[in-house]
């Protein structure tokens, strides 16, 4: 193999592979639909911004390299009916990307509404069981596959950001719950199961609940205000490149994780005396 060969081949890490990510029409999930197609995969995206979904998947190379499914992940027949047109449409589902999110406005636990918090749970949690089954429906019978699913900081800690409301972080941990047992129970049919935990950044989602009048601007600001890392900035990007790891055979035998990509937030952060030290600005001039 002449060194120019070799090279696209190491470059080329889901050649071959069939990727289904929901929410990806937009943010992380587009993101990484773009990375995927990058190293060689056949995508399916599925959404319910039916606009943006085609024009990601026009952009990706048309419905023979990339397809755009409605899917709404809170509801079981579309969740099958994803899975299935991705199986037919390329013959088969090596990655499942249950990435989908939402998030509701902050309120006090007295004034969040039963439904409002219902809703969060249906779309974060439940849809991840359900792409989780239907993945698991066709990967089991092949005896390999691989399912990441979007969690978050808010699924290791309360409170992680201002957007933390509690549908959210309820939605978020349980989604860790599921990745455990489901590792647990697929491992032994060669389907791995993890989760990528991101820090914040701008994006359609966080910019409704944190970005006012001030977009993805004040958004960035906020995140970058309490960020444990400085002079680096998490964009959807490098999500994807976690998820791109856990989905490619460098992870093989990877299973269980919660891959956290937070800048070392969540292991730092909380220590108001890290925070309030007087003696780490002074040694670091
Ligand atoms: N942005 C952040 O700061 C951040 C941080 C940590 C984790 N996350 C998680 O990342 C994931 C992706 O979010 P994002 O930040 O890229 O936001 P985004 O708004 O850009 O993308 C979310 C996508 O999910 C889709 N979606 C929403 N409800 C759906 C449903 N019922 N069925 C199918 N698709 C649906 C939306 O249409 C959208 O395309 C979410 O799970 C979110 O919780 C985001």
């Amino acid at each position: 193999m002449g060194s120019t060969s070799a090279l696209s081949a190491v470059a080329k890490r889901l050649q071959g592979k069939v990727a289904l990510i929901t929410g990806g029409a937009s943010g992380i999930g587009e993101a990484t639909a773009r990375l995927f197609r990058s190293h060689g995969a056949k995508v399916v995206i599925a959404d319910i911004q039916d606009g943006l979904g085609r024009s990601v998947s026009a952009d990706l190379g048309g419905p023979s390299d990339c397809l755009y499914v409605r899917c709404d992940v809170t509801k079981e027949s579309d969740v099958r009916d994803a899975v299935d047109a991705a199986v037919s449409t390329f013959g088969g589902l090596d990655v499942m990307h249950n990435n989908a999110g939402t998030i509701d406005p902050y309120s006090p636990l007295a004034e969040t509404d039963k439904s409002r918090f219902e809703r969060v749970l249906a779309v974060n949690l439940m849809g991840s069981f359900l792409g989780t089954k239907h993945a698991a429906r066709v990967m089991v019978p092949r005896k390999r596959g691989c399912i990441v699913m979007t969690a978050s900081t808010s699924a290791i800690m309360g409170a992680a950001t201002p957007a933390s409301t509690h549908a959210y972080v309820t939605s978020k941990h349980g989604m860790l719950g599921l990745m455990k047992n489901a590792a647990a129970e697929l491992g032994r049919f060669g389907v791995r199961v993890n989760c990528v935990s991101p820090y914040g950044m701008a994006t359609p989602l966080s910019e409704g609940v944190l970005g006012g009048a001030g977009g993805s601007a004040r958004v960035e600001e906020l995140f970058e205000a309490y960020s444990a890392l400085k002079g680096a900035r998490l964009t959807v990007e490098d999500v994807a490149q976690a998820v791109l790891y856990l989905a490619s055979e460098e992870a093989k035998y990877v299973s269980g994780h919660n891959l956290v990509v937070d800048g070392g937030f969540t292991t730092t952060v909380c220590s108001p005396a890290q925070i309030d030290n007087p003696f780490v600005g002074e040694s670091m001039n």
